[in-house]
């Protein structure tokens, strides 16, 4: 998956093909510039990722075009932890917000399988 269509591909877009980096910023070849991070795999939804050591699951699959963690549209939104919009299930644990976890080697991620109740009449 790469090119324009991967800017608004979700977990129903994916195939069983891997999903290697595609937007990242190119490796800055000026003197002096760091190293790019070790390579990291993990699954999405049963697909193959890589992604850059230190990376959080919402930065990496946000890398490989993936910005839509389940059905809907949710996905990365506040990036730093309160809106909870990018849950997902991490090697069987619920509600892990992937803005907030570092990916780990053989890590397995998946789409959200519980969504989020209705919101009462009225809310805001
Ligand atoms: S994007 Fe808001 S909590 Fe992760």
């Amino acid at each position: 998956m790469a090119g324009p269509a991967a800017e608004h591909a979700d977990a129903s877009d994916m195939d069983d093909t891997r999903m290697d980096e595609t937007t990242r910023i190119p490796h800055d070849p000026a003197p002096g510039a760091p190293s790019p991070a070790p390579k990291v795999m993990f699954t999405f939804n049963g697909n193959t990722v890589e992604g850059r050591e230190g990376d959080t699951i919402a930065a990496a699959l946000w890398a490989v075009g993936i910005r839509a963690l389940g059905p809907g549209e949710a996905g990365l939104y506040c990036g730093i932890g309160h809106c909870f919009a990018c849950r997902v299930v991490v090697d069987g644990v619920h509600d892990v917000r992937g803005c907030l976890v570092l990916i780990r080697p053989g890590m397995r991620v998946e789409p959200p399988r519980i969504p989020l109740p209705p919101l009462p009449p009225g809310a805001p």
